[in-house]
């Protein structure tokens, strides 16, 4: 027998796989492609106080072995998704993790108070990372300063466990996530998406109406795992690995980095049960090569 389970010290989870913001919707879409029950945890699809409609299509692009979205945060707001986290929580016991947005810092806090004080709530994801909203515009995971500021008002006024993801479009990933550890963040996760761009040659426009859009896949698994790691050696607090996570081996060679559990979602869009495979994949490796928990390679990477 392996140990899949995995301490993130205010939570233990029975497995790594969590399902990462945007990419598995309320969870109850995939509830007829597997029991949700497997999984170590998922994340909802981030959420501001009011219903928003997103950014104008088109909203996704493929590319060479990854994905480009400018999809905005469209949602039904705060209320409805109260409700509609009423209805998952008697679904699966599986922890939900609310992704809490918002347009100000003010609108954050709000967001986040909401549901902090949701009994069927396990923690929240800070997404102070979104590329898509304002376009050129930084966003509050840009900046040091702001990202302390935030995390600290945020853990203020909330007593849940607080994540908070962070951007790859940034200079110095260890100093910001320096910032969200000393503001109070239980957890961060990194990476969320790449900007970038693609083109048209038919009508030599660029795709996204944003111009830039959000690079998320396979392409982005080697950027993603120079980050987590860096992010590993610069702060106390766990971290979890997030970027073109696709197999069983990919989850534990973040692990191996220093991750202690990961996030997957590009993948969830092109294979729904991928989530199921993985996590079979992850046992079969571990028996494999003798490795009875994943305390065992946690953060062994040999340098
Ligand atoms: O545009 C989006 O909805 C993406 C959100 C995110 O990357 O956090």
């Amino acid at each position: 027998m392996v140990d899949l389970s995995t301490d993130l010290g205010f939570i233990k989870l029975k497995n790594p796989v969590i399902t990462a913001s945007g990419t598995f919707g309320y969870g109850e879409e995939f509830q007829d492609f597997f029991n949700l029950d497997i999984l170590g945890a998922f994340v909802l699809k981030g959420i501001y106080k009011n219903p928003r409609s997103g950014n104008p299509p088109p909203r996704i692009h493929e590319t060479a072995s990854g994905l480009l979205n400018s999809i905005g945060l469209p949602g039904p707001g705060a209320k409805e998704l109260q409700k509609i986290v009423k209805r998952i929580h008697r679904l699966t016991k599986t922890p939900i993790i609310i992704n809490v947005c918002g347009d100000t810092d003010e609108e954050y806090i709000e967001v986040a108070e909401i549901f902090d004080k949701m009994d069927e709530v396990t923690m929240l994801e800070l997404n102070i990372s979104c590329p898509n909203i304002k376009r050129g515009g930084k966003c509050p995971a840009q900046d040091e300063k702001h990202t302390y500021k935030l995390v600290n008002q945020i853990k203020h006024n909330t007593s849940k466990p607080l994540i908070v993801k962070l951007s790859p479009n940034v200079n110095d990933i260890s100093s910001i996530a320096i910032s969200a550890e000393q503001a109070g963040a239980d957890c961060i996760s990194l990476v969320n998406t790449f900007l970038g761009m693609a083109v048209d040659l038919d009508s030599k426009r660029p795709v996204f109406k944003n111009l830039f859009a959000g690079l998320s896949g396979p392409a982005i698994k080697p950027l993603a795992l120079k980050l987590v790691w860096e992010a590993v050696q610069s702060v106390h607090i766990p971290v979890i690995g997030i970027g073109g996570i696709t197999s069983g081996r990919d989850v534990l060679e973040f692990i191996l980095t220093g991750a202690s559990a990961v996030q997957i979602g590009t993948i969830n869009i092109v294979e729904p049960k991928a989530s199921v495979r993985i996590i079979k994949e992850i046992e079969d490796i571990m028996k494999k090569l003798n490795i009875k928990n994943l305390d065992e390679i946690k953060g062994k990477l040999k340098i």
